[in-house]
């Protein structure tokens, strides 16, 4: 590597090490009464809590007094997780919830509705990836897309209807990815046409977002995707995340007519690379630190912004 790539990198590194002690020193500072808005009563779900990130942004909301519904696919592992929160004297309760299950997500919403008549925040967590380091298979990206993207739609349509109506508003918070960037500086989408359309608010529609995951599942079938435009790393996790950013944006703005005291925001972020299981536990952060920015967007006290992309508590551009 060259010098001037070297200190390039260098500094990226040092930039990233800064705002990772600004943050954990923004995280000491307790939110004042005034802008707790939540209490005991306030109801987050999160999905694929049972371990790493999920598990994380669930502690978390519940050390800041939430109730959490600690939400997991195998429900012998989600009893366990749950356990060790409640033994921290933390309201926390578990249910099975595969997100890709259409049976299982009606149980869930019927049991949610019996038991708390509604939820204040969803946090969108499960997701899946196969691809470690430089691979780049794509003998699973349906199910990557099934579960990171159509899984997540999913699971917003079955919970809107169950957030509760509050002046503060109710949240939804998708763990997404900054590898689904359509402006990041690597891995863009090579069609021009196409990207200007999912990156312009006014064009985007599920239909387009749903055909260009389609397009490339086609593509993946026909053995034509390494010459589709796609993002070049990790092409099918990254084109599930593009999706989920999207949906975001495309949410938030069908979701703004709604009245005062019934609004739901909805924003995204990336959370870092993080030593999760996801990731072979080779990332350069904790999974604690990785829910910091979920957690923090799941809380925001006033600015209440919707529709966007964020990292590291800042907002960056999709
Ligand atoms: N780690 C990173 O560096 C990184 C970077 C960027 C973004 N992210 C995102 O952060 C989130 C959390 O990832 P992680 O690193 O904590 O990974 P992880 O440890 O692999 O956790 C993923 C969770 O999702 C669950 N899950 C997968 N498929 C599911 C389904 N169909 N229904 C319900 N739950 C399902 C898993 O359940 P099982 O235990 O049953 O498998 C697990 O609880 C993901 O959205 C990921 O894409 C992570």
């Amino acid at each position: 590597m060259d010098k001037k790539h070297m200190d390039k990198k260098e500094r990226a590194k040092e930039r990233r090490e800064k705002r990772r002690q600004e943050i954990s020193l923004l995280r000491t500072i307790p939110y004042s009464d005034h802008q707790r808005w939540w209490s005991k009563e306030t109801i987050a779900v999160v999905t694929g809590a049972n371990r790493g990130i999920g598990f994380e942004i669930a502690h978390q909301l519940a050390v800041h007094g939430l109730t959490v519904i600690v939400t997991s696919r195998d429900t012998g592992v989600g009893e366990e997780a749950t356990k060790v929160l409640q033994e921290g004297g933390l309201n926390v309760f578990c249910h099975q919830l595969d997100i890709v299950d259409p049976s299982s997500i009606n149980v869930f919403v019927e049991w949610v509705q019996q038991n708390y008549g509604g939820i204040d925040i969803l946090v969108n967590n499960a997701a899946v990836n196969f691809n470690l380091g430089t691979d780049n298979s794509v003998e699973f990206a349906e199910q990557v897309i099934g579960t990171n993207y159509f899984g997540t739609k999913s699971m917003i349509k079955a919970m809107i209807p169950l957030m509760r109506h509050s002046s503060h508003g109710a949240r939804i918070v998708n763990v997404s990815s900054r590898l689904g960037r359509l402006n990041g500086k690597k891995n863009r989408i090579g069609d021009a046409i196409l990207k200007q359309g999912l990156e312009d608010v006014e064009t985007l529609s599920e239909e387009l977002i749903d055909e260009t995951v389609n397009k490339f599942l086609e593509q993946v079938k026909d053995g034509s995707w390494t010459s589709g435009g796609w993002p070049e790393s990790h092409t099918d996790y990254s084109i599930s995340k593009l999706a989920v950013n999207a949906y975001t944006r495309l949410m938030a703005k069908m979701l703004s007519d709604r009245p005062e005291g019934e609004k739901i925001i909805i924003n995204c972020y990336c959370p870092g690379s993080a030593r999760t299981a996801m990731t072979n536990w080779a990332g350069q952060i904790s999974p604690e630190e990785g829910a910091d920015t979920g957690v923090w967007l799941a809380l925001l006290p006033d600015q209440l912004v919707t529709g966007n992309f964020f990292a590291e508590r800042r907002e960056l551009t999709f």
